[in-house]
């Protein structure tokens, strides 16, 4: 159970790293074909597949720094499944130079395949005020 915590940890880490750097061919490695997801991007829709999140590593990138972390992460083993649950904080230079941080709630869930983990679902969700 601790390696199965850690190595999804590592996997959703270097997906999270594959985002921020567009690298797409590490993405896909990592995903499932049939992934689906809620995100602020869908406007409320359930998307499946890749093509919908392609688009945005096909972008040009900003060449600014960026970066995030998994705060505080909760990992919820169910046999070959893994949920994992978070709040994203992004860092990120902005076009004037000046270094923000943006948070962002995240649960995805892996799945064991062929002795790897692969993601098939996340939704994120943008944190509202308490
Ligand atoms: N929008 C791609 C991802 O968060 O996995």
């Amino acid at each position: 159970m601790a390696d199965a915590t850690a190595e999804v940890l590592q996997a959703n880490g270097k997906l999270l790293d594959a985002i921020n750097s567009q690298n797409w061919a590490a993405y896909t490695d990592l995903c499932d074909p049939s992934l689906t997801c809620f995100e602020p991007e869908a406007l409320g829709h359930v998307v499946s597949g890749m093509e919908f999140h392609h688009f945005y590593f096909k972008l040009a990138g900003s060449g600014r720094p960026k970066q995030s972390i998994m705060a505080s992460p909760h990992v919820r083993i169910i046999g070959e499944t893994a949920i994992v649950s978070y709040i994203r904080l992004t860092q990120r230079v902005e076009s004037d130079g000046v270094p923000a941080t943006f948070a962002s709630e995240e649960t995805r869930v892996w799945q064991k395949q062929n002795g790897a983990w692969k993601h098939v679902h996340f939704h994120r969700s943008i944190p509202t005020a308490s």
